[in-house]
């Protein structure tokens, strides 16, 4: 039997002749995702995809986003904070930055927890009024900053804090930026007696000025308030006594003192412009004359003076007829009056002085009770520009700070002059360096 071919495809011909559509298999779609995914070892990857993100989303939780920037970074913050008054703004990073944060409204800390030490910069710390605050600092357990250039002050003075954890010492000149990450600021750099003012006037201005700045750009940056330490030279040479806040001064803007005076009336500008417009939460302290343990020896200030010049047998330089006045505040008083005021609501100015007045030449009185009743008396041409004058008011202080100098002339003295009997026949030989300058102001 011969094969027989049978064609069948003429029956299949007439079936589509008609149109009829496909009929739709209900799982292919699916059957054919599975197909592709098992081709090629795709699914392996789709499984390592989803290992990746999770441990990502697990790594970096999604709720930091929302948090914004971490207030302790160091880059600068105000630009990548969204718009809302920056009054408000430096206020919540000081807040912040005290542990009252946005995670916290009541500002209580919770229990058990203490509250931390504050993270505290000096700027010349190392110096005569910066070493006896950054004892105190560190003794009330914050961590202590240094920054200064040694012009004036010594390592000695803060040598006590090495190997101290909470004490850092930075040489720096704040006539350069620096950027750290800190609570609070007390600006005292600055060269303060007159010898050592006048020694560079262009770099004594440089550093009120530029030096003020970059602190204050600083405070700004990462929400640190700032202290800065004026001084009584803003009243220059006074025609208002005693000498009030309000007083704004009778200063001579080209003399040879006015590289200080003046530098110090554009650093409050500088302070007050920063606070009214970028919001930085600051304070203003006035000085008047101080003296104490670590003061200069030669530094040409009258306490010194007298005290180096009674101890090596000289006599004691009086400028003018000695009839000029001045304050005499004791160290620890002012360091007291600095911390409560940095801790304080006001802004101030706030005058920081001991009110107790006393000529030049009652002051030689009590250095000869204290130290040589037989040292002699010298009188010499008066300088320039000295004021005659000097004694603040306190009672702004007073009333606000709960704050009034408790150390008199006769108990603060004997202090000093135990320091510098030791360091001038300690450290120095009797007579090695000579007192050339004196000058009765700060
Ligand atoms: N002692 C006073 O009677 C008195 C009175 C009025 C105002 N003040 C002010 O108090 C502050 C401290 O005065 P002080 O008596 O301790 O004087 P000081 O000279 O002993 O201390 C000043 C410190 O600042 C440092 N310094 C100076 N220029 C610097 C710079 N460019 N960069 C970094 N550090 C620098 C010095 O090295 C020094 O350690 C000063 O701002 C001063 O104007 C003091």
């Amino acid at each position: 039997m011969g094969s027989e071919l049978i064609y069948r495809g003429h029956e299949t011909q007439l079936a589509s002749d008609s149109y009829s559509p496909k009929p739709v298999k209900p799982w292919a779609s699916v059957t054919r995702a599975v197909r592709y995914m098992l081709r090629e070892q795709r699914l392996l990857f789709v499984l390592v995809g989803i290992a990746v993100a999770t441990l990502v989303f697990t790594v970096f939780p999604a709720s930091r986003a929302a948090h914004g920037p971490h207030l302790h970074s160091t880059t600068p913050l105000l630009d990548s904070i969204p718009y809302f008054p920056i009054e408000t703004q430096n206020k919540f990073s000081y807040a912040h930055r005290l542990g009252f944060g946005s995670g916290n409204p009541t500002g209580k800390i919770p229990l058990g927890l203490k509250r931390k030490g504050l993270r505290i910069v000096v700027t010349g710390g190392a110096g005569f009024v910066g070493s006896h605050l950054v004892d105190r600092l560190i003794a009330r357990g914050d961590s202590v900053i240094v920054v200064d250039n040694f012009f004036t002050g010594r390592k000695e003075n803060v040598m006590h804090h090495f190997g101290n954890p909470n004490f850092e010492l930075i040489r720096h000149d704040v006539v350069e930026p620096l950027l750290l990450e800190v609570d609070q600021i007390y600006h005292l750099a600055c060269p303060a007696s007159p010898v050592h003012y006048k020694f560079n006037p262009v770099k004594t201005i440089k550093t009120n000025v530029v030096g003020t700045l970059n602190m204050l750009g600083l405070a700004k940056r990462v929400g640190a308030r700032f202290l800065l330490t004026s001084t009584s030279e803003v009243y220059g040479d006074p025609l208002q006594h005693p000498q009030k806040e309000t007083y704004w001064g009778n200063v001579n803007p080209i003399g040879v003192r006015s590289c200080y005076d003046e530098g110090k009336r554009t650093a409050e500008t500088l302070t007050m412009d920063y606070h009214r417009g970028a919001g930085v939460e600051v304070r203003i302290a006035r000085i008047f004359n101080t003296y104490g343990p670590r003061m200069c020896i030669d530094d040409g200030r009258v306490v010194s003076n007298f005290v180096a010049q009674a101890l090596r047998k000289e006599p004691l330089t009086v400028y003018g007829d000695g009839k000029q006045t001045r304050s005499f505040q004791y160290v620890s008083d002012l360091v007291e009056g600095l911390m409560r005021l940095m801790e304080g609501e006001h802004v101030g100015p706030f005058n920081l002085g001991n009110p107790g007045e006393f000529t030049m030449l009652e002051l030689a009185e009590v250095v000869q009770e204290t130290i040589d009743p037989n040292a002699k008396i010298e009188f010499r041409p008066n300088t320039e520009d000295d004021p005659h004058k000097r004694k603040p008011d306190i009672s702004r202080a007073k009333e606000l700070l709960g704050w009034q100098p408790k150390v008199s002339l006769r108990k603060g003295l004997p202090l000093m002059v135990s320091d510098f009997r030791q360091r001038i026949f300690g450290d120095h030989k009797v007579g090695s360096t000579t007192t050339t300058t004196n000058d009765s102001s700060s």
